[in-house]
């Protein structure tokens, strides 16, 4: 057997890595070299359809010129200055933000775990500091994701080795299940100060709310007075057809959380409140270093525009349709294997009937980067800007390899 070159690499990459970081990741095996589009390369040029796209955070493709030349300018005049100074293009971004929402203020961050933290945060303080309520409860729903730090592993609705080893984990959080309006009743009550959800489940499975279950929220939480927490990491901007998840719901959260796409790669999330919740926080109260720089700022505002100006949620609905049509018509020849698509936009979650690791590798074999969640959900997270070709390449793929592994 003959050792390729991108064998070669991946070896002395993985071991140079187990030598030297920290063992948290399931790496795939590639030594990718370039992103390009909606390329990935791996050492020895190979290319790759990458629907996966960073998980849900190069919506705009890989090394997009426009962008590359925002940072450069950026970082000709200025860089790295602190929150202690008023600078534009951080008020920039969240002016541009805001016009896209019904949120009236917004914090910048630099991760989905940091703004989930954040909205917790400013939950909490609203409900004792403004409204006078000693209230601290954060509902949240099962198979739901927030995030690593303390509260936000605590508050995402998982078991397992997320959890396991860490504790003690911070007072104060409770979970509901999925979808399930009668058990949402009986685990709130007037000592939740907020109910955080994601419409879509994300890691969950590509799992949506129904309406159903978010009409008995609404009228919950008009009951109890709880607010809404909107988690927007992962549907957030344009990825599920509508530029925010809720708005696909009508639903006008208190608070919503963003991160992943907002500067296509580079760190950065948002936490977005109406500026009654807002006043949560005053001075002094909540801080980061690095959030809404300048460089990282200029970005997210240049991602912001493209994303309006290519009209990006509207091509998401578009393009997930054909996906969905695709795809189910691989489902309708294949109904002992898939189990269900579910698409919302670019949100596309295949779910087989059996344990999914031969079937990605497959894939992966045939050249398309998705990933698998809960064992058996093939996930596709595209770059928005992918061409429907390379969706309808992955339902012919995918048929390929289910009409092989039935064999
Ligand atoms: C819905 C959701 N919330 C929060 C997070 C955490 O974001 P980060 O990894 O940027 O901390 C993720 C990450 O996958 C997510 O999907």
């Amino acid at each position: 057997m003959t050792t390729t070159t991108q064998e070669s690499t991946y070896q002395e990459w993985s071991e140079r890595a187990r030598a030297s970081l920290m063992n948290t990741y399931g790496r795939y095996p590639l030594a990718i070299a370039r992103s390009q589009g909606c390329r990935l390369y791996d050492t020895e040029g190979r290319a790759y359809v990458d629907l996966l796209a960073g998980i849900a955070v190069n919506s705009l493709g890989h090394c997009p010129e426009r962008l590359t030349q925002a940072l450069l300018e950026q970082t000709r005049h200025l860089d790295h200055i602190s929150n202690l100074f008023f600078q534009e293009p951080q008020i920039r971004l969240a002016e541009k933000l805001l016009a896209t929402c019904h949120a009236d203020k917004v914090f910048l961050c630099n991760s989905g775990a940091e703004a989930n933290e954040g909205a917790i945060k400013l939950a909490r303080r609203y409900m004792r500091k403004v409204r006078g309520r000693d209230v601290h409860e954060i509902v949240t729903l099962e198979g739901s994701f927030h995030g690593r730090t303390l509260a936000t592993l605590t508050a995402t609705g998982q078991e397992g080795r997320i959890k396991e080893g860490f504790g003690p984990l911070p007072e104060g959080f409770r979970t509901t299940p999925f979808n399930d309006p009668k058990a949402l009743q009986e685990t709130v009550s007037d000592a939740t100060a907020a109910v955080m959800i994601e419409v879509v489940q994300g890691e969950g499975g590509v799992r949506p709310l129904s309406r159903e279950f978010l009409d008995v929220l609404l009228a919950l939480r008009q009951r109890h007075g709880f607010l809404l927490i909107v988690d927007e990491v992962q549907t957030g901007l344009c990825r599920t057809g509508r530029f925010w998840a809720h708005q696909l719901f009508d639903l006008r959260p208190d608070i919503f959380t963003t991160a992943k796409a907002l500067a296509n790669g580079l760190p950065m999330g948002a936490v977005l409140a109406t500026d009654e919740v807002a006043r949560g926080f005053e001075p002094g109260t909540h801080a980061t270093t690095f959030g809404g720089g300048p460089l990282v700022a200029a970005v997210a505002c240049e991602v912001l525009d493209i994303m309006q100006e290519d009209r990006l949620a509207e091509r998401a609905e578009q393009l997930g349709a054909r996906a969905k049509k695709a795809l189910l018509e691989v489902a309708d020849r294949h109904p002992e294997q898939i189990r269900a698509v579910r698409v919302q936009g670019l949100m596309i979650g295949v779910e087989l009937a059996f344990p999914g690791q031969e079937v990605w590798q497959a894939l992966l074999d045939k050249g398309f980067i998705l990933n698998l969640t809960q064992g058996c959900v093939l996930r596709l997270l595209p770059p928005l800007v992918i061409e429907e070709q390379d969706l309808l390449d992955f339902a012919k793929a995918l048929e390929e390899v289910l009409d092989a592994t039935a064999q």
